[in-house]
């Protein structure tokens, strides 16, 4: 198979959620895949991803987009098109965990569960979806989760976001196909993050999950390059709407 299929060079890709975790490893695997990167971060002195890039032999440039802060959101995708003259790929990777059981949990923890994990993912593909689907051309993975299915435990604002995450990726996948725009999502399993830090330390959950996972064990960021690189590249280009799930085989069992 003709390794262009997978390649990257002359792209440039967006990344939210570009600093650590999930973000971070697909960010790596875009620029090795040959793509340009403007890291959407709200911390703009965290600049270690940006020198791997860089060290990788890419363009990079830091965007400061705090994703509370609807007018940052507004305008990123304009600045990236500013920086580069074009924007290619969309990713949406951040994402935030709010747990409390459903009567108690607070209404600005749901707001801003609901506001970074949909909301912007909605304000992000909109935007990119005014030069991409002009230009005939485009890629856009969201992340999804187990909780786009699954209703789970105390987690009512992500497991209504994440839902909503799948639904919308649906939606604008039904408008921008014929465009030639893929929109994806990616389902990751349980994945060793920061995000899930609680639930590896406590022993009892620990061994509950570990249990479930076909695979055996938590996946790890680097599990996402493959499957980033794939659905960013020409490799997808029939692949529309999808959910891909990258879960140690969790959904299957
Ligand atoms: N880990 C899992 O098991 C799992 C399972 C299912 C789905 N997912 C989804 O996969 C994606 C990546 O998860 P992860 O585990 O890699 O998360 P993570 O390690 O907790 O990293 C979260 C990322 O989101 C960024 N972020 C959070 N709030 C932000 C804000 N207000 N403005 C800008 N950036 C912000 C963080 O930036 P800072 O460094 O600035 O905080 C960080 O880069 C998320 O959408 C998550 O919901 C994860």
């Amino acid at each position: 198979m003709s390794q262009n299929l997978f390649q990257l060079n002359g792209k440039v890709a967006a990344v939210t959620g570009c600093t650590r975790g999930i973000g971070r490893s697909v960010a790596i695997a875009l620029a090795e895949a040959g793509a340009d990167l403007a890291l959407l971060q709200r911390s703009p002195e965290k600049t270690d991803v940006k020198e791997e890039v860089e060290n990788l032999g890419r363009r990079c440039e830091i965007i400061q987009c705090d994703l509370n802060n609807i007018e940052e959101v507004k305008g990123a995708i304009p600045a990236v098109v500013e920086h580069f003259g074009q924007i290619d790929i969309l990713v949406n990777a951040a994402g935030i965990q709010r747990r409390s059981p459903a009567v108690d949990f607070p209404e600005e923890d749901w707001d801003e569960v609901l506001n970074i994990n949909l909301k912007t993912t909605w304000i992000l593909c909109q935007q990119a979806g005014k030069y991409m689907v002009p230009q005939k051309s485009g890629k856009i993975i969201n992340f999804a989760s187990l909780l786009s299915y699954q209703g789970g435990i105390n987690v009512p604002a992500y497991a209504a976001s994440k839902g909503g995450v799948s639904q919308l990726t649906k939606a604008l996948s039904n408008e921008w196909a014929q465009h030639h725009v893929n929109v994806n999502t990616i389902v990751p399993g349980y994945i060793a993050t920061e995000m899930n830090t609680a639930l590896i330390n406590d022993d009892n959950r620990n061994k509950q999950i570990l249990d479930r996972i076909p695979a055996g064990d938590w996946g790890k960021p680097e599990d996402f390059k493959g499957t980033a690189v794939f659905l960013a590249s020409n490799a997808s280009d029939y692949v529309h709407g999808h959910q891909l799930a990258v879960d140690g085989g969790w959904l299957g069992r």
